[in-house]
């Protein structure tokens, strides 16, 4: 039996969904343990193509159970529609393959609409670039004690005083602060109603669940969302969003202790993309940004912005593996990368005669550092149709061990294309 933790070690969108997809066919429960629908990712599979935002990718297979632990934070609607959306393309969502925690908080209509009201009040230097979906105002409330938990949905009385409670709040702070709408009690009432029918029958407790799966040597997948330097603890803070992303947080996030952890992978891109404001010290305003761009395909997957594109970063790297605890990388994208004929990777930072070997925490300083590069050469030919790391290109195999170096772990998974095929599993981390 393992447990594995798989976290992106860099600002998200590293291609987490398709080596979810790969080690999910391992593992018998996946478990999604932070975030909400600010995450988001596509799989195509035998041509139909699949969107998940917070159902775990896992129910694409009939024996897998799939959860949403404590951690996440959940837009009724939003699953609800999703569910339905996933259903309607011939996935079976019943309550033996999705278990929601019933300590999960709810998004609720207001935490959205001031989540937006807020961003549109800051200046353009201090806008977060947040996707506007309610992740910030809704775990506020959660550390705030004021929070709606999906479990509150079944204690009809208590729900509408927590609800009345909190609308006093958030009007008062939407009209007369944001200058916005308020939200009508009536209406969010009734429709969470609707809500807590089509809930409920998911609900259990995903802790004592997880402990059973573990006794009975099964496997378990942990899967993260955004990435390790979107951490509101250990990330470009404020520019972060607003849970922990590192791999400590699939424990608190599912009810798992710490100890029946056997291994954490890092999805590192090949090279680095960041949506939204904050820092990132090896972004590219040139050509090479663009072609990353371009042939990357980079455009977020939940808001469909443009993601800001740079070399590879092993500051970023060396961070994520310590705060991770990293046992192997899965890089991906390595394809993206063929044609150029210089590749750099950062080592360091400088700033002012200082130098850095990890992010600064003065979100100035990290926003003024200059990266430290070294140079390698590139490789020409393609390598998607590659599957074996053996036919690597020399400089190919040359770059990745560079980033196991400057990272600290070892590449066991690399990713040479989008399709599922296109992967070179090197180590399984089920496998002890
Ligand atoms: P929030 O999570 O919507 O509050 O956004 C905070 C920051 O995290 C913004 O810069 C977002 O662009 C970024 N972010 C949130 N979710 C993701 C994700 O799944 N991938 C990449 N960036 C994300």
């Amino acid at each position: 039996m393992s447990s594995v933790v798989v976290v992106g070690t860099q600002w998200g969108d590293e291609g987490k969904g398709k080596v979810v997809d790969l080690l999910t066919r391992y593992a018998d429960f996946v478990v999604r343990f932070q975030g909400g629908n600010n995450a988001g990712h596509t799989l195509v599979v035998e041509g139909k193509k699949f969107i998940f935002h917070i159902i775990p990718s896992g129910i694409l297979y009939e024996d897998k159970m799939c959860m949403i632990g404590n951690g996440v934070i959940i837009d009724p609607g939003v699953l609800i529609k999703e569910m339905a959306q996933l259903q309607a393309q011939g996935l079976t969502i019943t309550p033996d393959r999705l278990m929601i925690s019933e300590a999960a908080h709810l998004i609720m209509p207001y935490h959205a609409s001031l989540d937006q009201a807020k961003e549109n009040a800051l200046s353009d230097g201090d806008k977060i670039g947040t996707t506007g979906r309610g992740i910030g105002p809704c775990y506020m409330d959660k550390v705030g004690r004021v929070g709606i938990k999906a479990g509150d949905l079944r204690d009809e009385s208590l729900f509408r005083d927590k609800l009345k409670a909190a609308l006093d709040e958030k009007n008062f702070l939407l009209t007369k602060k944001y200058n916005a709408a308020p939200v009508e009690f009536e209406a969010v009432y009734r429709q969470f109603q609707e809500f807590a029918e089509k809930l409920i029958p998911f609900y259990g407790n995903i802790s004592v669940e997880l402990d059973a799966a573990r006794k009975k040597d099964q496997n378990i997948l942990f899967e993260g969302a955004q990435g390790t330097h979107l951490d509101i603890d250990h990330g470009t803070y404020p520019f972060v969003t607003s849970s922990n992303t590192i791999a400590g947080n699939a424990c608190t996030g599912s009810g798992f202790g710490p100890a029946y952890i056997d291994a954490v992978v890092g999805i590192m891109k090949a090279y680095t993309t960041r949506v939204g404001s904050g820092p990132f010290p090896t972004e590219l305003f040139d050509t090479v940004g663009n072609e990353l761009q371009e042939k990357g395909h980079e455009f977020g997957a939940t808001t469909g912005r443009r993601r800001r594109c740079g070399w590879l970063d092993g500051v970023v790297g060396a961070d994520a593996t310590r705060l991770n605890g990293v046992t192997g990388l899965a890089i991906t994208k390595l394809d993206v990368l063929s044609g150029q004929s210089e590749l750099k990777i950062a080592t360091s930072y400088e700033l002012n005669g200082k130098s850095y070997a990890a992010m600064p925490s003065n979100v100035r300083e990290a926003g003024a550092v200059t990266p430290v590069y070294e140079s390698l050469e590139g490789w020409k030919e393609e390598i998607d149709h590659i599957r074996d790391y053996d036919d690597l290109p020399l400089k190919a195999k040359e770059y990745i061990k560079r980033v196991e170096e400057v990272s600290g772990a070892p590449a066991n998974i690399i990713s040479v294309g989008p399709d599922r095929e296109e992967t070179l599993l090197l180590k399984n981390p089920f496998e002890k």
